[in-house]
């Protein structure tokens, strides 16, 4: 059965995605008896020496009045005009997939109600973890789970920064240069660095496992910037590697949602997960831990994930089998106050007395590190003691020179 398609923005990934529809068609029809072919493509530029050059269009017009389209990629990226081209296509019954994390971690609950409202389905599969298959197998393979963690890589850039300085024994400017002259950092690459990208991803990955998209204003932020060589080093000595992780953690009746580095043990699979690839650890109370591993980025990957929406949202068009996943807003009490997110911290202080440290932290486990510095791994403690503490031992004449935190899980 043929189904017509478009994409709209011929980047990197909607150029990887026709690229697959393309070279996969035959396979892909063979496979799911859906004959996929793309009608249109839309983008500001003429592009007259692209293979598609024939299908190119400047007019969302023509995508959203043309009856035979059932299933539109939306590969734009940014907000603004990927919002108004996808509610429009949704609002005249098209199926939309997205590889948009800033569109739908912004507008997801809005645009998948729309497309319920309209009967297609808002997919975005593509948006969180590039190729690797997350958010499906979150809502369809573990809907029989109660999840209670979501613990993941979620950004490439900063992965191959943080396993240059591990192993290559870099600094963070220069595994930062490293990663631009690579082509994984962006020219500003802020939103990497900073764990904006990876805070999108976490509330997309929160929200479809928990079914409320959380703002990422609400989702405490840190990046990689201020991590040291030495902190490196001083995880090094003790097992550790140093990550950046986003998190979503169920804990009780409590909701903690973060975006952070951690010192992650050698003992857990996520600190294996090195250069620019993603790893995704979720537990669920039947099936406990799983991993799920793979590159988070790139035109290939990413259209690999794109094509798994287009070709579910192309099948449902014919038989109306799929549905969208129910996202509502967060509700006020949602995340819970990060003040009471507990864990162990590793704290390296300069100008300071292992007497002092001793008084106002109690029991800590030392940890190796530079000269004149002590660092050390405290107990288990809640933002707000850490913060109390770190508060006295300043007054008493030390300086903070990192604190990183502690993931301990155990399955
Ligand atoms: N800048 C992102 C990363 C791209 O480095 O992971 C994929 O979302």
């Amino acid at each position: 059965m043929v189904v017509q398609v478009a994409i709209m923005g011929l980047g990197v990934v909607g150029g990887g995605t026709a690229d697959l529809l393309t070279e996969n068609h035959d396979l892909i029809l063979s496979r799911t008896g859906v004959d996929i072919r793309i009608k249109y493509i839309l983008d500001i530029r003429d592009l007259p020496d692209s293979p598609y050059a024939d299908r190119i269009v400047h007019d969302i017009s023509v995508i959203a009045s043309d009856p035979e389209v059932a299933v539109v990629a939306e590969t734009i990226g940014g907000v603004h005009p990927a919002y108004e081209f996808t509610r429009r296509l949704l609002e005249a019954g098209k199926s939309v997939v997205s590889s948009n994390k800033q569109l739908v971690s912004e507008y997801g609950v809005e645009l998948l109600s729309v497309a319920e409202k309209a009967g297609c389905v808002y997919l975005y599969e593509a948006s969180t973890g590039g190729g690797i298959p997350i958010l499906s197998p979150l809502r369809y393979d573990l809907a029989g789970n109660e999840i209670s963690e979501i613990s993941g890589i979620l950004n490439g850039t900063t992965n191959y920064i943080l396993t240059r300085m591990i192993s290559g024994g870099v600094d963070f400017e220069d595994a930062l240069a490293e990663a631009k002259a690579k082509g994984y950092a962006e020219a500003n690459p802020t939103a990497d660095i900073d764990g904006h990208d990876a805070a999108r991803k976490i509330a997309i990955l929160a929200a479809t496992a928990f079914g409320h998209l959380i703002p990422t204003e609400r989702i405490h932020t840190e990046g990689i910037r201020g991590i040291r060589l030495s902190d490196v080093r001083a995880a090094e000595s003790i097992g550790a590697r140093i990550k950046l992780l986003g998190r979503a953690l169920r804990l009780g009746g409590e909701l903690f949602i973060l975006v952070a580095p951690f010192l992650v043990f050698d003992s857990c699979p996520l600190a294996r997960i090195d250069d620019v690839y993603n790893g995704v650890l979720v537990h669920g109370n039947y099936v406990g831990d799983l991993l799920f591993y793979g590159r988070g980025a790139g035109a290939k990957a990413t259209a690999s994930a794109v094509a798994a929406d287009l070709i579910s949202a192309a099948s449902s068009a014919l038989t109306g089998a799929l549905t969208n996943p129910v996202w509502t807003p967060a509700d006020e009490s949602e995340p819970s106050d990060f003040a009471s997110f507990a864990c162990r911290h590793y704290i390296a202080l300069s100008g300071v007395e292992a007497n002092a440290v001793d008084v106002i932290f109690g029991k800590t486990e030392p940890v190796p590190t530079v000269e004149g510095e002590i660092a050390f791994l405290t107990e288990l403690m809640t933002e707000r003691e850490a913060l109390e503490r770190l508060e006295r031992i300043s007054a008493s004449g030390a300086t903070l020179q990192s604190r990183i935190r502690v993931c301990d899980r155990t399955e």
